[in-house]
Formats: structure tokens, sequence, C-alpha cells
């Protein structure tokens, strides 16, 4: 990518060639590099002049044990306060690394350059950081802002395309949420030409991260408004508990298509509007097919941890650009998510 783009938000976001911009954003500290074996493996010359530390793969990783082996690794190499932590790889690696810059000595500096798709539109910005405890997902952590984030389309091009199209549906449920511009530069894109072309792909980042950024600045701690940040993720994470074939942004996909189309089917939104996301999704390459009964998914959903007594709270699209927070009675969830196929 040959142009920059910056960010204004809490940190310094900026979308462009790592290489290039890292020098400028680094500060005159100790530098320690957190990362995976596997950017270690593809991308090891971005961070090699720096000491760095490398942790395990996958969700597996991403607990107290990790913390802990890190504080050691870095009390071993008597890495003091005054020290700078950059995290290098997807959502895991910088869960981790703002979790143990957050704590380590009371709190150190720390930064990302983003490696996944996944981690340059979501993980990477917001200042959310932890590790999942007992088999609970991200129940440790704090909220902190990283001094920057890199989001680097090119980092991207070694990513496997099921790892990439998880990412996209993030951009969906972005563009879904607040930019229906975005929206229609996907529909007249192609996952092949999102692949291919890095500048494209550098302004898909930048909208959908200028969505995540506009709406966690109003409300970092989450009053109310990050909410809408959960389209589509009550139903993902219920599909996510029941199927473990399907990985976080194939749930989300599946999760974005059944709030559409539930919200045409009560007149919330435009039935035009519903076929849009279907449409666009499958154009994506998504199977939106639900991959279990519908009646287990909504029996895992009123276990989710959105819960309110006895309803759901639900982000529903309203029109693409806009949508609404809704509290769903568990009576009503049937009705609501059945569609007019399955009453026939
Ligand atoms: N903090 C937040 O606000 C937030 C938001 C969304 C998700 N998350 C968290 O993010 C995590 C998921 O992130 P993820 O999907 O990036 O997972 P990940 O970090 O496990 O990365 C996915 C896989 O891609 C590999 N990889 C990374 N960069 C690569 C590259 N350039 N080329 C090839 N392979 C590469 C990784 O080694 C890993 O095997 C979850 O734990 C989730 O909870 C956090
Ligand atoms: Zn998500």
């Amino acid at each position: 990518m040959k142009q920059t783009i910056e960010i204004e938000s809490h940190s310094r976001i900026v979308i462009g060639d790592a290489v290039q911009v890292l020098p400028a954003l680094l500060p005159d500290k100790r530098i320690i590099v957190i990362t995976d074996s596997n950017v270690d493996r593809l991308h090891h010359s971005l961070f090699a002049k720096y000491d760095h530390i490398i942790i395990g793969l996958g969700e597996q990783s991403k607990n107290l044990a990790t913390v802990e082996r890190l504080y050691a690794a870095l009390m071993e190499k008597s890495v003091e306060r005054n020290c700078f932590l950059l995290g290098i790889g997807g959502g895991i690696v910088t869960d981790i690394t703002g979790f143990v810059a957050s704590t380590y000595m009371r709190g150190v500096e720390f930064g990302f350059i983003s490696t996944t798709l996944l981690g340059e539109v979501d993980a990477s910005v917001g200042g959310k950081n932890g590790v999942n405890v007992g088999g609970y997902k991200n129940m440790v952590g704090t909220i902190t802002q990283p001094r920057f984030v890199v989001c680097d389309p090119h980092l991207l091009t070694t990513l496997s395309d099921r790892e990439f199209r998880a990412g996209l549906a993030e951009v969906v449920k972005s563009a879904i949420i607040a930019d229906p511009t975005l929206f229609s530069l996907l529909e007249e894109s192609s996952f092949e030409a999102l692949r291919r072309d890095e500048e494209l792909l550098g302004r898909i980042i930048a909208a959908t991260l200028r969505v995540k950024t506009s709406i966690v600045e109003a409300d970092e701690r989450e009053g109310g408004l990050r909410r809408v940040l959960n389209l589509g993720h009550t139903p993902a994470h219920a599909i996510e508990k029941c199927c473990r074939s399907h990985n976080h942004g194939e749930a989300v996909a599946i999760g974005l298509c059944m709030v559409a189309e539930a919200a045409a089917k009560a007149g919330i939104m435009a039935s035009e509007e519903a076929a849009r996301v279907r449409a666009l999704l499958l154009r994506l390459g998504f199977d939106i097919e639900l991959p279990a009964p519908l009646p287990d998914l909504l029996k895992a959903m009123r276990k989710d941890k959105k819960r309110n007594g006895g309803a759901i709270h639900l982000i529903i699209p309203e029109a693409i650009g806009k949508v609404r927070d809704m509290e769903l009675p568990y009576e009503d969830m049937d009705s609501f998510f059945t569609s007019n196929e399955h009453q026939h």
C-alpha cells in the first residue's frame, strides 16, 4: 500500500506499510516484541532487530498461564517499567500483549502491528484486552488504549482465505451498523479483488475502523452505544457454542443474516435490504445455512451473557447503515427468528 491513512482516535491508527511507518511511531525506549510462531515464521524480518518473545497459537494459549510466562520472560530479560511492548499478530497476540502491558509493573506502554484482517478491523482497536479463564472467553482484562495500531494490508497476503473471510464478516457488520457507502463498495467488489487489491483493502479497513472508533470514542466502557458492535453476535455466539466447525467470522456472517431476515419479517427492515445482506455474504463466499437446528441455537442464545432477566438484548438492523437496540422476551424469540418458510 503506497498511501498511508491515519484515523484520529484514542490511539494513533495508521493504515499503511508497517516497515515504513514503524520507526516514527516507536518511542525511544527499550522495545520488546510479543508475537506468535506463525507470524514469526512468515514475517520475521519485521521485528528481527528487536528482542522478541513468542507465544503459542490459538484460543487455548489465550490464558493466564501464557500471561504468567510472559511476565517471567520480561523479568528474566530485566525489562523495566520504561519499556515498550509491541504486539505483532492477530487478535490473540494483541489481546494478550495489551493485558500484559497494562499489568506488568502496574502498566507499561504498548502498541500493535495487527496481522489478521479480524485484528485490523476489530480486535486491535478499542482498547479492550484480556484472556480466557476456566474456558470462558475474555473473563479477565482491562480497557487500556495502545499508543498506536498499525494495520498493513500487505501483511494479510499470507493469511488463508478462510481467516481472511472471517475478518470480512466484521467489515460487513460495520457497514450494516453505520456505513451504507462501505456496504455498496463491498457489493461492487469481490472476494478475489479484496484479496488482490491492497489499496482497495486499505480503504475498506479504514472505513470499518472509522465505524468502530466513532462508537468506542462515544462509549469506551460499554454504557450502551458500544453494544451496537454486537450486531449479529448474539446468534453468532450461539453458533460458535453449538458448532465447533465454524470460526467466529463464519458464525457472525450467519448471525447477520439471521437478524436481518428476522428484522425484515417483523417489518423493521425493508425485505429488499435484508436480501442485500444475504446476497453480499453469499457473494463473499460465506456459507449461511444454519449449522444447527434453530431451537438449539435459541436455547444457547438464552444463555448468552448479554441477556437481561427474561429477555435478551438484541441489536437489529433497521436499514443498511442503521441499527437499533431491542429487548426480546424469551417467549418471543421463537416466532421472531422462525422464518416464514419454516412456518408453512
Ligand atoms: N479486543 C477486542 O476488542 C477484540 C475484538 C474482536 C476479537 N478479539 C479477539 O481476537 C481473537 C481472534 O483474533 P484472530 O482471528 O486474529 O486470531 P489469531 O490471533 O489466532 O490469528 C488467526 C491465525 O492466523 C495466524 N496469523 C496471524 N497473522 C498472520 C498472517 N499475516 N499470515 C498468516 N497467518 C497469520 C495466527 O498465527 C493464527 O493461527 C479472539 O481471541 C477474540 O476474542 C478481540
Ligand atoms: Zn466479532
